[in-house]
C-alpha cells in the first residue's frame, strides 16, 4: 500500500458503479476514480457525490472521468462495465458484448495500476473474471469476483424474513458460479448458531434456496430497465475493504480453482481469505456430499461458458 489513502477506481459509473463510489465515500474507505465510457455522467456523478462529503464527514478526493490515466496506482479497481439484464435475459446472454468491455477495461486498468487488485461485478460474472485474468496476466490471488457475497446476503435475508428475526443472527454462504445452479450451503447455515434445519421444515427451506437462486432475476422482472444494484454494489465494497484494510476476511468470492474443492482450472465462488494480498487462502470447508456434486455441476457450467469466450477469438 502507498502512502496516504488508498485509492479504488470503480469503472463503469452506472447503477452499480455509482453506488459503489457512494458506498466507499460514505465508509471514508479511500480516494475514487469513477470512469465511464460515456462522457460527462461520471464527471456529474463525481461532483455530487463530493458535495456530499461535508455532509458525511467523508475526506476522501473523488474523480469522474473517461480517462484511464486518472485511475493511475489504484490499489484495487472494482470492474462494473457492461451492459445488464433486462427482463427474459439469462446473464450469460450478455456474454459476446461484455467480454469485448471487460477486455478492453481490464487492458487500461492495469496499465496504469500494474499492482491492482481487481473485483469483478460485470455479468455473466465467473466468465468476466476468467475474462480479466487471462487478459491482465495478474496472479491468481490478485484477479476475483463479487457473486457470493451478494447471494449469500439475499439467502441471509430471505431466512430472515421467514423466521421474523435480525438478519445479524444468520449465518448462511452460497458458493459456486453465478447463476441459476449456484449452491446455497444448508449444511452450514445457522441463526444465532443453531443449525437452520431445526428451525424451518424442508419444504420451506427448499424454497428459500430456489427464491436466492432466482434473487437476480426476481429484481430484474420488477426493475424492467436493468438488474439490481444496491446490494450487488455494497458487497462488491466490502470485499474492497477487507482488502484495502487487510482484514483477513472469509467471504465467498468467484476465484481460481487449481485442484480447491476437486475442481480443477475453472473460476468458481468459494470461501476465501481477503487481506492486503487479495485471496490469501481458498478455504476448506466441509459440505455435504450433495452440495460437492452441485458445486460441482456449477463448475462445469462457468467452464462451458469460458470455452464459449476462448471460441469467440476475442481474447
Ligand atoms: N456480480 C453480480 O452479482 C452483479 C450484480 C448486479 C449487476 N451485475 C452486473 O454488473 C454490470 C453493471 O450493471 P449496472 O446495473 O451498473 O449497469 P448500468 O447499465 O447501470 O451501468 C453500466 C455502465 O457501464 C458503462 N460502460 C459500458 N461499456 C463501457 C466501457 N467499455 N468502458 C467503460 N464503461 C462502460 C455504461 O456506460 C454504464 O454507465 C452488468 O453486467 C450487470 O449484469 C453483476
Amino acid at each position: 500500500m502507498k502512502n496516504g489513502r488508498a485509492k479504488i477506481s470503480v469503472i463503469g459509473a452506472g447503477n452499480v458503479g455509482a453506488s459503489a463510489a457512494f458506498r466507499i465515500a460514505q465508509l471514508e474507505l479511500a480516494d475514487v476514480a469513477l470512469i465511464d465510457i460515456v462522457e460527462e455522467i461520471p464527471e456529474g456523478k463525481a461532483l455530487d457525490l463530493a458535495q456530499m462529503c461535508p455532509i458525511t464527514g467523508s475526506d476522501v478526493n473523488l474523480v469522474g472521468s473517461t480517462n484511464y490515466e486518472d485511475t493511475a496506482d489504484s490499489d484495487v479497481v472494482i470492474i462494473t462495465s457492461g451492459i445488464p439484464r433486462k427482463p427474459g435475459m439469462s446473464r450469460d446472454d450478455l456474454i459476446s458484448t461484455n467480454t469485448k468491455v471487460v477486455k478492453s477495461v481490464t487492458e487500461q486498468v492495469v496499465s496504469n495500476s500494474p499492482d491492482a487488485i481487481l473485483i469483478l461485478v460485470t455479468n455473466p460474472l465467473d466468465a468476466m473474471v476468467y475474462v480479466a485474468h487471462r487478459v491482465s496476466g495478474l496472479s491468481d490471488n490478485k484477479v476475483m469476483g463479487m457473486a457470493g457475497v451478494l447471494d449469500s446476503a439475499r439467502f441471509r435475508a430471505f431466512i430472515a424474513m421467514e423466521l421474523g428475526v435480525s438478519v445479524e443472527n444468520i449465518n448462511a454462504s452460497v458458493l459456486g458460479g453465478h447463476g441459476d445452479t449456484m449452491v446455497p450451503l444448508l449444511s452450514n447455515t445457522t441463526i444465532a448458531g443453531v443449525p437452520i434445519a431445526q428451525l424451518v421444515p424442508a419444504d420451506r427451506l427448499e424454497a428459500m434456496v430456489d427464491r436466492t437462486r432466482k434473487g437476480g432475476a426476481e429484481i430484474v422482472a420488477l426493475l424492467k430497465t436493468g438488474s439490481a444494484f444496491y446490494a450487488p454494489a455494497v458487497a462488491a465494497v466490502e470485499m474492497a475493504e477487507a482488502i484495502i484494510k487487510d482484514k483477513k476476511k472469509v467471504l465467498p468470492c468467484c476465484v481460481y480453482a487449481d485442484g480447491h474443492y476437486g475442481i480443477e482450472d475453472t473460476f468458481v465462488g468459494l470461501p476465501v481469505r481477503l487481506g492486503a494480498e487479495g485471496v490469501e487462502e481458498i478455504i476448506g470447508v466441509e459440505i455435504s456430499d450433495e452440495e460437492m456434486e452441485a458445486l460441482h455441476v456449477s463448475a462445469g457450467k462457468v467452464k462451458e461458458l469460458c470455452e464459449v469466450i476462448d471460441g469467440m477469438g476475442i481474447l
